[in-house]
């Protein structure tokens, strides 16, 4: 699949089930490598991410084996048991990737290097590299921070740590690393980012403190073999919200759909627009909530999204910038620089796409605004998503409100977060030609 034709038009309806979170994926799969003893996580995410998380654990010698069925089984190697990797480990598109296992490889007695694709290794790793640094690692980067990184790892210092920038990633990077300190290590943050990594380390039997801001990890845990369910990605399930809002007699219910707080505030925001979203079957399931969400297409009024909402709904803004032509007042991001550094500069990049389409979109260096509908509807166009999941998804969903067809090219990147995303959408659309007939 290079090119994706989208037809506009029609609606959605279904039920859907979601491959598993990403994020939580991620740090399920490390963790699951660091303890002693088999684990299985089950509906472990199908993102191409989640796939180079494994590959990387894989060539430092732990025994994994993805089953069909969505359940990968590791052979835990405990905290002592990685080995030196013959080669570089690759991260493919996959930040997450690089920098949390950055902050395990500055716990090892030997020396690796961490690579990834082009996007990759233009994005910033300063933001790992200091304070690993700070906690005892030898770092090596090309010039200007950035990959391939080359850690030689070994006894780490417990440091107290506060992030200049709201990274997960990186306080996940740091807390991770701080298994193998001489000491309790802090992180700090001011603006609140997903707390995965603490609720997950909790689960495999780390010790962890959570208050005001800063998370404290004991150093040299034992960790425990898990059996973990991970829950459906909010952050996938948000472009078939985002299908729903855009196409009128639309609904959609999304079965099992994580809703960790520091992850779903996006649905708190939609419902404050107009959208209607219910919520249902709400349970906490191994530290992390889960539960059904019901939308069902309504007017949007707009809005802005600014400050500390940035983080919470850091990987929505592109569907909710793409919302904005539907919208009455549009939608304004500002913020948001770290908008330019992620798999694709993404305010650059929503701005053009949107553009081709005829939204009118003035761009600002932290963010963004697209205007409303008064600005007239979209027209379908050929669009670039940049190489970028979240581009490519938001503007297919942009394109189905959109007059005439249009086409995403490179569209096989969605492959890196959903790669069942064009056939999820088709199966949504052909179920309401065929109740219609
Ligand atoms: C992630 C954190 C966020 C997010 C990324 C996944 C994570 O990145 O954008 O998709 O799993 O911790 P930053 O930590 O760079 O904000």
């Amino acid at each position: 699949m290079a090119k994706q034709v989208i037809l506009s038009g029609g609606s959605v309806s279904g039920v859907v089930e979601l491959p598993g979170d990403k994020s939580i994926s991620h740090r399920y799969a490390i963790l699951a490598a660091l303890a002693e003893g088999n684990s299985e996580i089950a509906n472990y995410s199908t993102a191409a991410d989640c796939a180079s998380t494994l590959e990387c654990l894989r060539r430092l010698g732990v025994k994994i084996e993805a089953r069909r069925d969505g359940i990968v089984q590791f052979a835990g190697t405990g905290l002592d048991g990685l080995t030196p990797p013959r080669r570089a480990l690759d991260a493919g598109n996959s930040g997450s990737t690089m920098r949390m296992l950055a902050g395990v490889l500055a716990g090892q007695p030997f020396t690796s290097t961490l690579t990834g694709d082009a996007s990759l290794r233009r994005r910033p790793m300063r933001r790992v590299i200091e304070p690993l640094r700070q906690m005892g690692a030898t770092i090596r980067s090309r010039e200007g921070d950035l990959a391939p990184l080359e850690i030689r790892g070994g006894k780490l210092r417990a440091i107290d740590y506060s992030l200049p920038i709201p990274s997960a990633q990186v306080k996940s990077a740091i807390l991770f690393a701080g298994l193998f300190a001489d000491g309790v290590t802090s992180v700090t943050e001011s603006v609140r980012t997903r707390d995965h990594t603490e609720l997950a380390l909790r689960e495999f039997g780390a010790k962890v403190e959570t208050s005001k801001g800063t998370a404290r990890i004991h150093p040299r845990p034992k960790l425990q073999a898990r059996q973990l369910i991970v829950p459906g990605d909010l952050s996938a399930a948000i472009f078939l919200i985002g299908a729903a809002l855009v196409l009128p007699d639309s609904s959609l219910v999304l079965h099992d759909v994580g809703l960790n707080p520091t992850r779903a505030k996006v649905l708190d925001f939609l419902i404050g627009m107009g959208a209607r979203i219910q919520v249902t079957a709400v349970q906490s399931r191994n530290g992390e909530l889960v539960g059904d969400v019901a939308v069902r297409h309504a007017a949007l009024e707009g809005g802005s999204i600014s400050g500390s909402q940035v983080a919470e709904m850091i990987d929505e803004l592109p569907m909710l910038a793409a919302l904005g032509p539907f919208t009455e007042k549009g939608i304004e991001i500002r913020d948001a620089k770290e908008l330019r550094v992620k798999e694709s500069d993404r305010i650059a990049a929503l701005a053009e796409g949107l553009r081709r389409m005829g939204a009118r979109v003035e761009e600002f260096p932290d963010g963004l605004r697209v205007e409303g509908r008064a600005a007239g509807k979209l027209r379908g166009a050929k669009v670039d998503p940049q190489g970028d999941h979240r581009i490519a998804m938001a503007l297919a969903v942009a394109a189905l409100g959109a007059e005439g067809q249009s086409v995403i090219q490179q569209a096989e990147c969605v492959g890196v977060s959903f790669p069942e995303f064009f056939t999820i959408l088709e199966k949504l659309r052909e179920k309401r030609a065929e109740g219609a007939a």
